[in-house]
C-alpha cells in the first residue's frame, strides 16, 4: 500500500530545529497540497530535554532510536559543526534515509562524500539552507540557471558582519563597538571569530562554489580575510569616494583556468546592489552568460526563514521522488585556492603613516591620492596580488590597511 505519511526526523531542537518542528506543524496543509503527505515527525534528538515544549515526548538522547527507526524516511540534520553531524549523516544515508541538512561546515567539508554516499543508495542529500538562511539560492544554481555559463558568484554571506559594517557606515561606530552591540543582540557569537574572520562565509561560497563552478575548494586554503582590521578610517575614506565596505565571498571564472575563489572586505561603489543590502541580511549576486545579473536576498539566518529553506528540500524528495541533484563541484578532486590567487587582479584602496607619503608616491607610481587626517591614503590601479606584496616590500612599510576594490 502507498504511504500517506512521509516521516521525519530532528537532530538538534535549536532555533533552527524548532523552526522546522513549528514550520511542518503550522503550514501542514501547504506542505499537503504540494506532496500529497502528510509529514509527520517522529524524533527529535537533543541532549537536552524540552518538558514545556509540544514537542516534548518526541525528543530522545539517543541518535540510535532514530536510526534503527525503519519508519523514518528523512533525517534533518540541523546540529551545526562538523561531529557527530558527519557520523550521523554517513550513518542515516548509509541506513537508505534521506538527509537535509542546514549545516554549512559539514556540508563544505563533505558534501561530496554525503552525495555520492546517497547516490548509492538511491536517497537524497540536500542542503538548501546552508547557504544564505532562507534565501533560496542552492535550488536555483543547482537548476533554473546551471545552463549558463558562470561567470561569478559573489555574496554577502554572513549576516553578523554584515551587520557591524552597517552599523560602523550608518553611526561611525569602530569595529570593536559594533560587534559589542551585535553580540548585545544575539546576532554575534560571544566567540565571533568563525564570523568575524570570515570563516563561515568562505565554508559558504566553497559550497557556491562547488555548485556553480564545477570545483571542490579545499575550505582551509581558500583565502580568506574577515573584518577585524577594518577602521573607522578607512569607513570615512571609502565614504569620501563614494563606496561602502562589504564582506564578500567570491567566485570568480577564468577561461581555461581553475576559478578564484576568495572571501575578503570589498569596496563596492555605493548605489551597487551588494551595497544596499543592511543589516543581518544576505545576498547572492550571480553573472552569468547569456543570463546577465541575477541577484537572491532575504534574512540569512533565524529560526522562521531557516526553518522554510530547510523544509523546501523536502518537497522535491517527497513529491518529485527527486533522488539527487547533480553537483558538478562534487565529483573533482580537491584543489587548493591558494596556489592561483597570486595572479588575481584587483584594484587597492591603501593607507599608511603619513611619515611614508613621498616613498609610497615613489613605488607606486600611478595613484590616486584621498584626503584622510593624518594618514597617507590612495588608490592603485589594477594590480595582482604578487605585484602589490611586491611594491610594499620594496616600500618597507606595513599598510594601515589595504582594501580591494570589487
Ligand atoms: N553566523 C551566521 C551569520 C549564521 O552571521 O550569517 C547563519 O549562517
Amino acid at each position: 500500500m502507498k504511504k500517506t505519511s512521509h516521516n521525519i526526523a530532528i537532530l538538534g531542537f535549536g532555533v533552527v530545529g524548532g523552526g522546522v518542528a513549528k514550520l511542518v506543524t503550522d503550514n501542514s496543509e501547504e506542505l499537503f497540497k504540494y506532496t500529497g503527505k502528510k509529514i509527520v515527525i517522529k524524533r527529535i534528538l537533543d541532549l537536552r530535554d524540552f518538558p514545556d515544549s509540544p514537542f516534548a515526548s518526541l525528543v530522545t538522547h539517543s541518535f540510535d532510536d532514530i536510526l534503527a527507526d525503519d519508519e523514518i524516511d528523512t533525517v534533518i540534520e540541523v546540529m551545526g559543526g562538523s561531529h557527530p553531524a558527519y557520523e550521523f549523516t554517513v550513518a542515516a544515508l548509509k541506513k537508505g534515509k534521506n538527509v537535509i541538512s542546514s549545516n554549512k561546515e559539514v556540508v563544505a567539508n563533505f558534501g561530496d562524500e554525503f552525495v555520492s554516499i546517497a547516490r548509492e543508495m538511491g536517497v537524497s542529500y540536500r542542503f538548501e539552507a546552508a547557504v544564505g538562511g532562507g534565501i533560496p539560492v542552492i535550488s536555483p544554481l543547482l537548476f533554473a540557471i546551471r545552463q549558463n555559463k558562470m561567470r561569478e558568484v559573489r555574496g554577502i554571506l554572513n549576516g553578523t558582519t554584515n551587520y557591524i559594517l552597517t552599523k560602523m557606515f550608518t553611526y561611525g561606530d569602530s569595529f570593536e563597538s559594533a560587534l559589542a552591540d551585535a553580540q548585545a543582540r544575539g546576532y554575534a557569537e560571544r566567540n565571533p571569530d568563525a564570523d568575524v574572520l570570515g570563516i563561515d562565509a568562505s565554508r559558504k561560497i566553497a559550497i557556491l562554489a562547488a555548485l556553480g563552478f564545477d570545483m571542490l575548494a579545499k575550505v582551509d586554503e581558500i583565502p580568506t580575510e574577515g573584518i577585524t582590521g577594518i577602521r573607522a578610517a578607512d569607513v570615512k575614506a571609502a565614504e569620501s569616494i563614494g563606496h561602502k565596505i562589504k564582506l564578500l565571498g567570491r567566485c570568480v571564472a577564468r577561461d581555461g583556468a581553475e576559478p578564484y575563489i576568495m572571501v575578503a572586505p570589498f569596496l563596492l561603489p555605493s548605489d551597487s546592489p551588494l551595497s544596499s543590502v543592511n543589516g543581518v541580511y544576505n545576498a547572492i549576486e550571480v553573472v552569468a552568460e547569456p543570463l546577465g545579473n541575477v541577484m537572491f536576498y532575504g534574512q540569512g539566518a533565524g529560526a522562521g526563514a531557516t526553518a522554510s529553506a530547510v523544509v523546501s528540500d523536502l518537497i522535491p524528495i517527497i513529491a518529485y521522488d527527486n533522488v539527487n541533484p547533480i553537483v558538478p563541484g562534487f565529483n573533482k578532486t580537491d584543489y587548493s585556492p591558494k596556489s592561483t590567487f597570486d595572479e588575481f587582479v584587483s584594484k587597492n584602496y591603501i593607507a599608511l603613516p603619513i611619515t611614508a607619503a613621498n616613498k609610497a608616491r615613489e613605488v607606486f607610481g600611478d595613484i590616486t591620492e584621498i584626503s584622510v587626517d593624518g594618514e597617507f591614503a590612495f588608490t592603485t590601479e589594477g594590480m595582482t596580488e604578487k605585484a602589490l606584496a611586491d611594491k610594499l616590500e620594496t616600500l618597507g612599510i606595513s599598510p594601515l590597511s589595504r582594501i580591494r576594490f570589487l
